[in-house]
């Protein structure tokens, strides 16, 4: 971090004019009483855009203007990159991001043009006094590197042609249009789009026509291993179980069901009589274990077999529980579970 100290040759004096001292009465009043100190950093830009920089009158009248000490504005000044603390360019101070994204789009070349056009060195003033420039950090706008900030506007996707274009615009009087110096629009991508390019996305004509699922090129992923290794018996599927009317899927549109292709296999009882305790799955207690019961599941190496459109299928069963299935993750706590794993004693859960 740079030591940022005022500059040695200082102005006699400041005073805001009319205009801006009026305009920072509106801002101050933005605040409640004993709060106006609040208006610290517009009092200071204020400042900066009548001077074009910070000196040590100006700090001291912004800090009688907000019954403030010097100190505490000198504090402000000093602390954001943003206060010049020393005279600039009377028509611009270019500001340049140096960081990585402006610097592998061509930053050092706009650096280049800086100290080959305007000074040799950053905050010197060109030979005219007309520019000033400075390497800042990233000025948030990488997606159209390299970038420049003059004063509040900011000119992006730059070529060293445009920048040159830029200093003569700013030299003249005539700046170009700020934003992106390229003909894309905004951060838009350069080539044109490249996804999302179904008009029909947008005019609304295929809302609620169909879901994910329904479409081929999203079939759901195979089971996961632990299907395969799960006891022969688990394999056993409940032939034509109807679901019971708790498990019904009311209020779901035909367009949200879940097809029965993805229904998973089901049991008619549990093996050996022995269902497994379901409730060890964080956030399944008795009455989500008796649906699951009635839908035919029994076992944690049923639900670690699922996949994705498995789950879905059971969880438009599961009435007031819905989506509890998935925010729990029951496939991976059931598989931990399968393995014999179960939770310590202090009540913690598998996730
Ligand atoms: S890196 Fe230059 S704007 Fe972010």
């Amino acid at each position: 971090m740079s030591v940022r100290r005022l500059h040695p040759e200082q102005p006699e004096s400041f005073s805001f004019t009319g205009e801006n001292a009026a305009y920072l009465q509106k801002v101050i009043a933005r605040y409640p009483e004993g709060r106006q100190a609040s208006a610290v950093i517009p009092a200071l830009m204020v400042a900066q855009s009548q001077e074009g920089w910070i000196s040590q009158p100006a700090i001291e009248a912004v800090a009688k203007l907000l019954d403030m000490p010097d100190i505490r504005v000198l504090e402000v000044a000093t602390f954001y990159t943003q206060f010049q603390l020393s005279p600039v360019g009377r028509k611009a101070h270019i500001q340049v991001c140096g960081t990585t994204p402006c610097r592998l789009r061509g930053a050092d070349e706009l650096i280049t043009i800086c100290k080959n056009r305007l000074a040799a060195h950053p905050f010197d003033l060109s030979s005219d006094g007309d520019f000033s420039w400075e390497e800042v950090e990233c000025a948030g706008a990488c997606v159209n590197a390299p970038m420049v900030t003059v004063g509040k506007d900011t000119y992006e996707d730059l070529t060293t042609e445009t920048f040159n274009a830029l200093i003569d615009g700013l030299a003249s009087g005539n700046p170009p249009t700020p934003g992106p110096q390229s003909d894309r629009f905004f951060s838009a991508p350069s080539n044109g789009d490249t996804s999302l390019t179904d008009p029909t996305l947008f005019d609304g004509s295929v809302i609620g026509k169909y879901r994910a699922f329904d479409r081929e090129e999203l079939a759901p992923p195979a089971a996961p291993a632990l299907a395969a290794a799960a006891p022969a018996a688990a394999a056993k599927p409940a032939a034509e179980k109807p679901i019971p009317k708790v498990a019904e899927t009311q209020g779901l549109a035909d367009s949200e069901k879940v097809p029965e292709q993805h229904k998973p296999s089901l049991l008619e009882a549990a093996r050996d009589g022995k269902p497994d305790d379901l409730k060890l799955i964080a956030g399944v207690g008795p009455k989500l274990e008796e649906m699951l019961h009635k839908l035919g599941i029994y076992h944690f190496d049923q639900i670690a077999g699922w996949n994705e459109m498995n789950i879905q299928w059971v969880d438009q069963h599961l009435g007031s529980f819905r989506g509890r299935a998935l925010r729990d993750k029951w496939i991976e706590q059931s598989g931990k579970l399968a393995t014999g794993w179960r939770p310590s004693k202090d009540g913690a859960k598998p996730v």
